[in-house]
C-alpha cells in the first residue's frame, strides 16, 4: 500500500480526506496536539524531524495552517505574520522538506482557499496567504521534475459554516473537497490549482 501523510487529519476537511483515502493508502496522520506524529508545521526542524522518522512516502496533503479571519481594523501586523509563518511557511515546510525524503514520483498537495481570488471582508490574511502559496506551487511545479505538487482551493465547507453558526445553504459539502485532494495528488499533474 502506498504510503500518505496526511497534515491536519482532524479538521474538517481532513477527515473527510482521511475517510476518502483509507482503503487505498496507508495514512500516517500528523496534527498539532494529536496523531501519530504532533507538531507545528511551522516549526522547519520539527518537520525534518518527523520526515526523518517516518522516511520514505508517496504521497503528502496539508489541510492545516491558520490564518486570521477580521476586518483590516483588527489586523495587527504581527496577525499578518502569524498567518505566513502557519499556513503559508508551514506548507511550504512540507514540501521543501518533505521533497528530500519523499520516493521518486511522490505527489504533494496543500490547501490555499478561495480567497485568492475572491475577497471578501475578513478575509485579508487568508487571502494574502492562499495567493502566495499558489504562486509557490505554480513555481514550484516548474521545477520538480520527479514528483508532483499541486494546491486545493476550497470555497466554503458546509460543515465549517454550521461551525460557525452560518446559514450553510450555499456550502460545499467537504466530502467534495476531499474527492479534489485525492485527484491532486493522483493525476500526475503538477502546479495545477484545483477548485470546487
Ligand atoms: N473549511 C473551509 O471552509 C475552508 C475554506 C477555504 C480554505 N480552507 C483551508 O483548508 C485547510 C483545512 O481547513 P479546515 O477547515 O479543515 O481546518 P480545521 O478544521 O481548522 O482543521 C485544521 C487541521 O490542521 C491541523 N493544524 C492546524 N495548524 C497546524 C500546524 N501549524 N501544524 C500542524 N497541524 C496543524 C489541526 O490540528 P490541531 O487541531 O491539532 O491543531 C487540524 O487537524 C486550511 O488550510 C484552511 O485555511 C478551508
Amino acid at each position: 500500500m502506498k504510503k500518505l501523510i496526511l497534515v491536519g487529519s482532524t479538521g474538517v476537511i481532513g477527515k473527510k480526506v482521511s475517510e476518502l483515502l483509507s482503503s487505498e493508502y496507508e495514512i500516517v496522520t500528523v496534527n498539532r496536539t494529536s496523531g501519530d506524529y504532533q507538531l507545528d508545521m511551522s516549526d522547519a526542524t520539527a518537520v525534518e524531524n518527523m520526515f526523518k522518522e517516518i522516511g520514505g512516502f508517496d504521497s503528502l496533503i496539508a489541510t492545516s495552517g491558520y490564518g486570521k479571519w477580521g476586518s483590516i481594523d483588527e489586523h495587527s501586523i504581527q496577525d499578518f505574520h502569524d498567518g505566513l509563518k502557519s499556513k503559508l511557511m508551514g506548507q511550504v515546510n512540507l514540501v521543501m522538506i518533505g521533497r528530500k525524503y519523499a520516493n521518486t514520483g511522490a505527489s504533494f498537495a496543500v490547501s490555499s482557499g478561495i480567497l485568492a481570488q475572491h475577497p471578501v471582508v475578513g478575509g485579508l490574511s487568508l487571502g494574502m496567504i492562499n495567493a502566495g502559496l499558489e504562486a509557490f506551487v505554480r513555481g514550484a511545479g516548474l521545477e520538480l521534475n520527479d514528483m508532483t505538487v499541486n494546491a486545493v482551493s476550497p470555497s466554503f465547507a458546509k460543515e465549517t459554516m454550521e461551525l460557525m453558526g452560518m446559514d450553510s445553504s450555499t456550502g460545499v459539502p467537504a466530502i467534495e473537497f476531499a474527492k479534489l485532494y485525492k485527484q491532486a495528488i493522483e493525476s500526475g499533474k503538477s502546479g495545477q490549482i484545483y477548485h470546487v
